[in-house]
């Protein structure tokens, strides 16, 4: 017995030092998007969310093999309604069908923790042209009102993620305590609002820094980081970064409807790792080395210190989202598409140069890729083919300021190729190009260009994923055709 007590003095210290070091960022949540054309499983997900102490997950939809996967494990989750069930749910009798069939199936003991309903995903964007404006509100009171008449509404919240784009702070005046919903979707946003008071849930909000800089070349570079830009000052609050600014325009617009105090939850913020200029390893790194440990000291904003609940954008890169808003959407991974960390990310907050745990038992298609045929005779059809190759699968790392720009002609082409090839998991067909293609063993990554390996996924397919790309391609073709 005597014994014990010096046991515990030295195992004292390893047990402080365990929480000191080895933690994570209370709550953190992080967005699970399946845009992908090869997928993880599931439950490979699940435990990889496990393994990096990750306690929250948004998710884009309710579909049933995720929420099987999350069945029993503690995770607290976000479902979603998508955009285009949006009208639908302005029917009470579908709302309560849409909770019936996808929260309380999971209410149970060993179920899903559900916690949240994102009713549409940033419907009242500015380029969606209001297609949205009339049928959110409508869907967001019956989905809440179905969850409280199901017994539910007291813990799970029905709730609308929206862009930072929602508000604004005048020109004449562009500090965040002069935040104002815009003036466009003012009477929507007041009744959301309201409504939101009134059944005790939150506000969701998206917040990326790094889209204004994208969309902005003035806009100044150190802002969107955490460690240090031009300061603004506002009402004698110093600014040091965009992401508190803008949060802090929203807590003021909130209070300008008479709810300065309303629960705020970043639904997504994140750094994208390659298709744009600004997209790189080395500033993702950046970003979260200030994010995480402000997250980890409950640092909170000028205007809301304290803890935030926080998702980031996203878990996975997916190689199939739409590259309308840029060709960064498909990086914004703090995972690769193979479920393998990109870069170091402590998501203690510590900032220790350590990895995150990648996706475990991952099984990729055979170590063969195909590439341009050096010794192909008639080049006529190459560009024709690239265009092909690039519209059923992701060429995104050519482009300006990405991975593999610095490409040369030859290794441009064997990059389409070899990503369409995976895309069609290496079928041979798929690396023919008329005559064009030939498979290799040899491994024809160059530098900082990952010429990758596809994972082997039973759900994989282009183009059921993304009609709209059939319809493109099909367009390009006939116009190729037409312009010979
Ligand atoms: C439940 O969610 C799934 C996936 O988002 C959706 O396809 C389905 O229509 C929903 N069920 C009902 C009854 O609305
Ligand atoms: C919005 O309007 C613009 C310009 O009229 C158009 O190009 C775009 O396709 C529209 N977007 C949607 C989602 O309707
Ligand atoms: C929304 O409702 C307003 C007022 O009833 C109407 O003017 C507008 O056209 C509607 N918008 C859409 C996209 O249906
Ligand atoms: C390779 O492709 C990229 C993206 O399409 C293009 O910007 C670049 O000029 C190409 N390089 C060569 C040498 O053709
Ligand atoms: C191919 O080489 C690149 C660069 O050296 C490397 O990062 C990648 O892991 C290799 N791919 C495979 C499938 O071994």
């Amino acid at each position: 017995m005597g014994n014990s007590g010096f046991l515990a003095t030295l195992l004292l210290p390893t047990f402080l030092c365990v929480n000191l070091f080895g933690g994570f960022v209370d709550g953190l949540g992080v967005n699970w998007g399946t845009m992908a054309t090869h997928k993880l499983p599931p439950e490979t997900v699940v435990q990889m969310l496990k393994d990096n102490g990750i306690t929250k997950v948004k998710l884009f939809d309710a579909d049933s093999k995720t929420m099987d996967a999350l069945s029993g494990s503690d995770l607290e989750v976000m479902v979603a309604i998508p955009n285009d069930q949006l009208l639908a749910m302005n029917s009470y009798d579908r709302a309560k069908q849409w909770v019936k069939k996808n929260i309380t199936t999971y209410n149970f003991k060993g179920g899903v923790n559900i916690k949240y309903v994102a009713v549409g995903n940033e419907p009242f964007l500015k380029s969606y042209n209001g297609s949205f404006i009339n049928t959110t509100v409508p869907a967001l009171q019956n989905i809440q009102n179905a969850l409280n008449d199901a017994g539910v509404g007291d813990t799970i919240k029905a709730t609308v993620p929206l862009n930072a784009d929602v508000y604004n702070s005048p020109e004449s005046n562009p500090v965040p305590s002069a935040g104002q919903f815009r003036t466009d979707i003012s009477g929507p946003m007041t009744q959301m609002v309201e409504f939101l008071a009134k059944n005790g849930a939150p506000f969701t909000v998206n917040i990326y820094p790094f889209l204004s800089l994208y969309g902005n070349d003035d806009f100044p570079f150190n802002y969107a980081f955490f460690d240090g830009g031009n300061p603004i000052t506002d009402n004698g609050i110093k600014y040091t970064n965009v992401f508190d600014a803008n949060f802090d325009t929203l807590v003021s617009a909130l209070k300008a409807v008479g709810h300065g105090d309303m629960p705020i939850i970043v639904g997504e913020v994140g750094w994208p790792t390659d298709g744009d200029k600004n997209g790189n390893m080395a500033n993702a790194q950046r970003f979260y080395n200030g994010l995480l440990p402000r997250l980890a000291a409950n640092t909170g904003t000028p205007l809301r210190p304290g803890y935030i609940e926080v998702y980031l954008f996203g878990l996975i890169d997916e190689d199939a989202k739409s590259v309308a808003p840029g060709n960064f959407e498909r990086h914004w991974g703090i995972f690769r598409y193979d479920g393998q960390p990109k870069f170091p990310l402590d998501l203690s907050g510590q900032n220790q140069n350590k990895f995150l745990i990648g996706a475990k038992d991952v099984k990729y298609l055979q170590q063969q890729w195909c590439m341009f045929n050096p010794n192909a005779k008639d080049i006529g059809k190459l560009t024709d083919n690239i265009n092909y190759a690039c519209t059923f699968s992701d060429c995104t790392a050519l482009g300006y300021g990405s991975s593999c720009n610095n490409l040369d002609a030859n290794g441009n082409a064997s990059y389409a190729f070899n990503m369409y090839y995976q895309v069609q998991n290496q079928k041979d067909m798929a690396c023919n190009f008329q005559g064009l293609g030939i498979i290799t063993t040899q491994n024809i990554s160059q530098g900082a260009c990952n010429f990758i390996i596809q994972i082997a996924s039973s759900s994989s397919s282009f183009t059921s994923v993304s009609p709209l790309m059939v319809g493109l391609a099909i367009f390009l073709v006939l116009t190729s055709y037409l312009l010979i």
